[in-house]
C-alpha cells in the first residue's frame, strides 16, 4: 500500500435517495459522518421533486458541519467521491453538482461511486475487514441481491429481487398494519424489528418465496400480499392484539430467505467470507440468525455496524479512496446514472 494514501483526505457526498450526507475520512478513517435525513414520506414514499429539494436547502449546511467537526477546511481535501447512481436523478444531480464544483475550484481528484458498489465496500470501514473474494448481500430499500465480489471493481450478480427489494417490503407490511411512523421520515422496517423482539414467530407463518428455487433469486411481492390476504378478514382489535406475532412471523419469512440464499451462495461459489449490508441489515433477527448460520457453515461473516448499512456518505467515501488506489478518476463530464447497473 503507498502510505501517501492512508493520509488522503477524501471528502464524500451521497445524496441518491432521501440522506443528505457528507463524510469525511482520513485514509480508511472516518473524522466524521453527518446524515440529515429531511425528507418526510408522509405521502407513502418518496416525493422525487420534494426530495431535490430538501438536498438543495441542506447540502451545503451539511458539507460545512462535516468539515468543521473534522476541524478541517476545504482546501485540506484531497480526492471528492460522490454517488452517481442509482437514485432519483434530481437527487443525484445535487451532490454531484457540488462535488463537480468542489473538484473544479479546489483541482482536486473527482471519483464517481456506485451506491450499490459502496454498500458493499462499506464492510471497509470497520477495524476487521473481509478478505476478497467474498459473497455479499445487499439488502437495502431499493435493492436486494447477491454480489461475488472477487476484487475491487470485480463483481459478478448472482441474484437479484424480480420484484420488490427485501427493505421495501417492509416498508409496505409496516404501512399494512398500520405502524404509523413515530416521525415521518421514519421507516416501517425498525419499527418491525423493534416489534418482533416481543413476538412469537411460529404463531402466524408466512411464505418463503423462492426458498426452495436453486437460483439466487429473491421475490417479496408475495410475501406482502400475502401479508394482506392474512390481515383483510381480521378486525383491527384482533391484528392489534397479534402486532408483535405478526411482525415476527413476517420478519422470520424475510429472515429465512435472505440467510438460505446468502448461505448457498457461498457454498456454490466455493466462498468462505460473507458480507450483508444495506438497510435492511441493521435487522436485528437477521443479524443474529445470519451469525448463527455462517458459523454452522465455517463461513466467517462481516456486518458493518448499523450507522454504515444504513444510507451514509462514508461508504461513499470509503469507495472513492479504494477506487483512487487502483488509479480510477472520473471526469468533468461524470453525470448522474438513475439507473446504474454493475
Ligand atoms: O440502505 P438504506 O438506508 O436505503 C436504501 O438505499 O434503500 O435502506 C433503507 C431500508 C428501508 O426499507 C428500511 O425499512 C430498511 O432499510 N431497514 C430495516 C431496518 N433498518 C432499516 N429493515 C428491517 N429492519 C431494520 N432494523
Ligand atoms: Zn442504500
Amino acid at each position: 500500500m503507498n502510505p501517501s494514501h492512508d493520509h488522503l483526505i477524501t471528502l464524500a457526498i451521497e445524496t441518491s435517495c432521501d440522506d443528505t450526507s457528507v463524510a469525511v475520512l482520513r485514509g480508511q478513517t472516518v473524522i466524521s459522518n453527518l446524515v440529515s435525513s429531511q425528507i418526510n414520506r408522509r405521502f407513502g414514499g418518496i416525493v422525487p421533486e420534494l426530495a431535490a429539494r430538501a438536498h438543495q436547502a441542506g447540502i451545503l449546511p451539511v458539507l460545512r458541519s462535516a468539515l468543521d467537526e473534522a476541524h478541517l477546511a476545504k482546501k485540506d481535501i484531497n480526492l471528492i467521491a460522490v454517488t452517481y447512481g442509482p437514485g432519483l436523478i434530481g437527487s443525484l444531480l445535487v451532490g454531484l453538482n457540488v462535488a463537480k464544483g468542489l473538484a473544479f475550484g479546489l483541482k482536486k481528484p473527482l471519483i464517481g461511486v456506485n451506491h450499490i458498489e459502496a454498500h458493499i465496500l462499506a464492510s471497509f470501514l470497520e477495524k476487521e475487514t473481509p478478505t476478497l473474494p467474498v459473497v455479499a448481500l445487499v439488502v437495502s430499500g431499493g435493492h436486494t441481491l447477491l454480489v461475488l465480489v472477487k476484487a475491487i471493481g470485480d463483481y459478478q450478480l448472482l441474484g437479484s429481487t424480480v420484484d420488490d427489494a427485501a427493505g421495501e417490503c417492509f416498508d409496505k407490511v409496516a404501512r399494512l398494519l398500520g405502524l404509523q411512523p413515530a416521525e415521518d421520515s421514519m421507516m416501517g422496517g425498525p419499527l418491525i424489528d423493534q416489534l418482533a423482539k416481543h413476538g412469537n414467530a411460529s404463531k402466524f407463518t408466512f411464505p418463503r418465496p423462492l426458498l426452495k428455487d436453486r437460483n439466487l433469486n429473491f421475490s417479496f411481492s408475495g410475501l406482502k400480499t400475502s401479508v394482506m390476504n392474512f390481515l383483510k378478514p381480521r378486525s383491527s382489535n384482533e391484528i392489534e392484539n397479534d402486532l408483535s406475532d405478526i411482525c415476527a412471523g413476517f420478519q422470520e419469512a424475510v429472515v429465512d430467505v435472505l440467510v438460505e440464499k446468502s448461505i448457498r451462495a457461498c457454498l456454490d461459489y466455493g466462498v468462505s467470507e460473507l458480507v450483508i449490508t444495506g438497510g435492511v441489515a441493521a435487522n436485528s433477527r437477521l443479524r443474529v440468525r445470519m451469525k448463527e448460520r455462517s458459523d454452522r457453515e465455517g463461513i466467517k461473516l462481516f456486518v458493518p455496524s448499523p450507522a454504515w448499512c444504513t444510507d451514509n456518505a462514508a461508504m461513499i467515501g470509503i469507495t472513492g479512496w479504494l477506487k483512487y488506489k487502483k488509479g480510477v478518476i472520473s471526469t468533468m463530464e461524470l453525470s448522474p446514472q438513475p439507473a446504474l447497473q454493475w
